[in-house]
């Protein structure tokens, strides 16, 4: 099972964007967090990377980053 990563908004307006799997990359999502909103996700069949604008706490398997 794929591992979840966390991230954790340090700002309002933090945008969590998903980005397509395969020959083809695109935006497909885009999740707003306000300050102190956790979104927990995973890579998935349809979502190879993601895209994080705004400061946020950003935590996975490989370890923690802040973009702060
Ligand atoms: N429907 C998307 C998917 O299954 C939902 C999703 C999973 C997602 N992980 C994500 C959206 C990360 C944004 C960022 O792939």
């Amino acid at each position: 099972m794929e591992d979840f990563f966390v991230i954790k908004a340090l700002e309002d307006g933090v945008n969590v964007i998903g980005l397509t799997r395969g020959s083809v990359t695109r935006f497909h999502h885009s999740e707003k967090l306000d300050e102190n909103e956790v979104m927990i996700a995973q890579f998935t069949e349809h979502t190879s990377a993601v895209k994080v604008r705004g400061k946020a706490l950003i935590q996975t398997s490989h370890g923690e980053v802040s973009n702060e």
